[in-house]
């Protein structure tokens, strides 16, 4: 039986809510924190003030509690871990001595993304050519295909390093052979020298604990011990539930989160929804509320620095689009809300989808619905609000705001328990308790 429930926190959107700086903010109050899927297409920042310096640490594969010391960072199996990604984050913590990285654990069932998986995201994305989905490039797709199709390797294998040698080269070898049949060129001697560092990044890791990750999630709950999932990307770019094909190759849903870490759903305790005051969106695929007025979008970008923390590329903002996230509430049963980023509004005009004018009931669509202009989101426009510095309690909070979150609220029938107003970790405002 288990004493405690697992609580999950999640993007609504396509990635890139503020999970980081969430769960460094309540990662504390938690025995685990476990991110239970994607791999270093995820880019996570966390953002300390450490002695009077501002300390930005973008988070890919680790678990962006890790700064809080006495937490423990579990780094589930449904995760790609890419060794030369994962050595240069633990490196860069321990650089700026931010972390020692004794609190990280790995499951050992973490499948590995080769150097021949980031060769074969790119040749298939130029070979898509206007089709491309605007992947990452961080070998994603046929990292997650070869665990489905059973040709994967898992890095609890390489402690029969000889065997799993063998295997690596079995597997680089055949992602070359569809590399070369897709035209796509690389560099031999770049590649070997990846390879190289490849493996000695995957020695490297061989300090960190590797767990059976369901086994210390069981007893962990058995002894009433506090678990938080943590997500990465987000609903829109679930592989199933969101707007395929334009989506990343994991279940990024609470679904998700039993199957990838061997929780029965009674397991699942609060769901956490993260969302921002406005929408954005990276890589291609249907973006039905994206800002058309392009000075007010680059305000956005700017204000927000929307650009890819993994990629450097420009994310396109949106308005808030209340289908979409009645949806996305639907299908991960979230049961409190958190709203990112309202400071970047400040001083701006703001409007809210609040429904398709050729279906106002209907919630979301599969993107095969999606015709360019075929259909026309009903907005709402909301009074603009003012300056949010220095803003400590919420009923402090401009009035024009507070408007905008209840009607959110009440289009979506779910409390908004949080809002944060600023980059820092203190720019955040609990409104009722989140985890009562
Ligand atoms: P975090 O965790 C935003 C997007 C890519 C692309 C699609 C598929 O920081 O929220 P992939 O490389 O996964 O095959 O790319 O998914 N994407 C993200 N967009 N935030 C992310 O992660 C993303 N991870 C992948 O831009 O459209
Ligand atoms: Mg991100």
């Amino acid at each position: 039986m288990f004493k405690s429930k697992a609580d999950v926190l999640l993007g609504l959107t396509w990635g890139d809510e503020g999970k980081g700086k969430l769960i460094d903010i309540y990662g504390s109050l938690y025995h685990w924190i476990v991110r239970f899927q994607g791999g270093p297409n995820a880019g996570h920042t966390v953002i300390r003030n450490i002695n009077g310096r501002t300390e930005v640490v973008v988070l890919h594969t680790i678990p962006s509690s890790i700064l809080n010391e006495h937490t423990k960072n579990l780094i589930a199996g449904n995760v790609l871990i890419n060794p030369i990604d994962l050595r240069k984050e633990i490196e860069e913590l321990r650089d700026k001595r931010l972390s020692d990285v004794k609190n990280l654990y790995i499951s050992n069932k973490v499948q590995l993304i080769l150097p021949t998986h980031k060769l074969l995201d790119l040749a298939l994305e130029q070979r898509r050519g206007k089709n491309a989905i605007g992947t990452t490039g961080r070998g994603i797709g046929p990292a997650y295909a070869d665990k489905t199709s059973r040709a994967g390797l898992r890095i609890g294998w390489y402690t029969d390093k000889q065997s799993f040698n063998k295997k690596v080269q079995i597997l680089a070898e055949e992602h070359l052979k569809l590399v070369d049949l897709y035209g796509f060129g690389y560099d031999i001697q770049t590649l070997e020298r990846q390879m190289q560092e490849w493996m000695d990044a995957l020695e490297f890791l061989s300090s960190i604990p590797k767990v059976d990750c369901t086994h210390v999630l069981h007893s962990a709950l058995q002894s009433g011990h506090k678990v938080l999932v943590e997500g990465a990307q987000g609903t829109l770019l679930d592989c199933d539930m969101g707007s395929y094909p334009f989506v990343t190759s994991c279940n990024t849903t609470t679904g998700g989160v039993c199957a990838a870490l061997g929780l029965p759903p009674q397991a699942i305790g609060k769901v956490i929804g993260v969302f921002k005051a406005y929408t954005t969106r990276v890589g291609r695929g249907p973006f039905l509320t994206k800002i058309l007025d392009i000075e007010l979008a680059n305000k956005i970008v700017q204000e927000g620095s929307e650009f890819g923390s993994t990629t450097g590329r420009k994310r396109d903002p949106g308005w808030i689009d209340i289908p979409a996230l009645k949806y996305a509430i639907a299908i991960n049963g979230v049961t409190d809300l958190i709203l990112m980023k309202s400071d970047v509004l400040s001083g701006l005009p703001v409007k809210l989808c609040i429904g398709y004018k050729e279906d106002p009931e209907k919630i979301y669509l599969s993107s095969q619905d999606y015709e360019e202009g075929a259909i026309i989101p009903l907005y709402e426009d909301m009074a603009s609000w003012g300056d949010m510095k220095n803003v400590t309690e919420f009923s402090e909070l401009p009035k024009e705001f507070k408007i905008y979150i209840n009607r959110i609220e009440e289009l979506l029938n779910v409390k908004i328990k949080g809002v944060s107003i600023g980059k820092d970790r203190t720019e955040y405002i609990e409104r009722v308790p989140v985890l009562i």
